[in-house]
């Protein structure tokens, strides 16, 4: 794996490393109802502050997890993760609904494609997310299969779809 830049800014998003005092920004965020009912495969219960500890412990101490706090105009905007599942690297991101619709996502991905060198990349993302979708089709990413999966957010099964960034 490539090893990050330092920080990159372009216009009003940036990156950076994850400080623990992002995260109770990223826990406040991580309550929106619309935000998970679009992430679909969201926390069991996103207000559990307990279990949002000991996941993001988890994600600060693996050095095989690429996570960066995503600034925009230099405030916690959201954050971005590259992880290994079902044995691929694949993608996440979340961002604070104040942010919403201002290209942030498009722009963080964009430089976080510059610190994650490693292709193929993968990302899985429930079909009726249309915001992200287009997020990743407008980094290079291509739709290559459907699946279903168990969506704490709907309490139900949903398609998703897989896409690919090669
Ligand atoms: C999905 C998410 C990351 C988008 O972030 P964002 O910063 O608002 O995204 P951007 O502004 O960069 O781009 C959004 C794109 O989707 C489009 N879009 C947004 N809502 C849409 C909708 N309901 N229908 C169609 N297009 C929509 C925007 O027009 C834009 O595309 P465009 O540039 O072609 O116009 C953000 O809403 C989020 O974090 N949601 C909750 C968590 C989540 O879903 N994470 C992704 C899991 S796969």
């Amino acid at each position: 794996m490539t090893e990050p830049r330092e920080d990159s800014h372009s216009g009003n998003t940036g990156l950076r490393d994850i400080l623990e005092t992002d995260l109770e920004i990223f826990f406040e965020q991580q309550q929106d109802p619309q935000a998970n009912y679009m992430a679909a495969f969201t926390a069991e219960n996103p207000a559990d502050e307990n279990a949002f500890t000991i996941k993001w412990a988890k994600i600060l101490g693996d050095e095989n997890i690429v996570k960066r706090t995503i600034l925009y105009d230099g405030r916690v905007a959201g954050h971005i993760v590259k992880f290994e599942q079902f044995g691929e690297p694949e993608i996440s991101y979340w961002i604070g609904k104040a942010y919403w619709g201002r290209g942030v996502a498009t722009r963080a991905l964009a430089l976080f494609l510059e610190v994650v060198q490693e292709r193929p990349l993968y990302a899985r993302v429930a079909k009726d997310n249309i915001a992200s979708t287009r997020v990743l089709q407008k980094n290079g990413f291509t739709i290559i299969g459907e699946g279903k999966g168990y969506a704490n957010a709907r309490g139900e099964e949903i398609e998703e779809y897989i896409v690919k960034l090669e």
